[in-house]
């Protein structure tokens, strides 16, 4: 199974406010959507409580979370019981918040980011990675816009750092 975090930040890995995304860049999220349908969703129950509840179509949704469980989605306590249910897909893609992806970082085979180029102000941040890059990370796409960049990182075979 392939591990991917994907997030957008800005320039100072801002990804979050008020409990929901600083920005609406309507392309990012289209972006999203064509690189996540079919796979699995892993995410906080932060970001499951920000979608409404709602479980995002066409994708199987798994919330990660120690104080609730809910009826319509797969629910973990646990990171290591949540990866071991979806151990058998090809791809698993981490959708955040800043929660999880902090505790999955050293794990994750691949990174895709929307690189934001304004600055917003945050309260929630990706964590830090870009001092790893050419190091741990190497990157191997991208697609410049105007307001944004997207950017595919892989981790070095042998890397140990995150
Ligand atoms: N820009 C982006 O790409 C992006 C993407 C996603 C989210 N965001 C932003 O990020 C913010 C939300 O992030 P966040 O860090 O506040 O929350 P989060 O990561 O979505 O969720 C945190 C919650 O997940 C559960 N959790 C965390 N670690 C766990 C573990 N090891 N095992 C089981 N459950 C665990 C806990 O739920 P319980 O409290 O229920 O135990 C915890 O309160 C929002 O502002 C959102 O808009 C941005």
């Amino acid at each position: 199974m392939k591990l991917i975090l994907i997030a957008a930040h800005d320039p100072n890995l801002v990804i979050g406010k008020d409990g929901t995304l600083p920005w609406h860049y309507s392309e990012d999220l289209k972006f999203f959507k064509r690189t996540t349908i079919g796979h699995p969703l892993l995410m906080g129950r932060v970001v499951f409580e920000e979608i409404d509840e709602k479980p995002l179509p066409g994708r199987e949704n798994v919330v990660l979370s120690r104080s609730k469980s809910y009826d319509h989605v797969k629910t973990f306590s646990t990171i290591d019981a949540a990866l071991d249910y979806l151990s058998d897909h090809k791809k698993v893609f981490v959708i955040g918040g800043g929660e999880i992806y902090r505790q999955l970082l050293g794990q994750a085979d691949e990174l895709v980011i929307t690189e934001i180029k304004k600055e917003y102000e945050g309260d929630t941040f990706f964590p830090e990675y870009r001092d790893q890059i050419g190091k741990t990370w190497k990157e191997t796409w991208r697609e410049d816009h105007e307001e944004f960049s997207f950017v595919k990182y892989e981790r070095v075979v042998g890397s140990l750092e995150s």
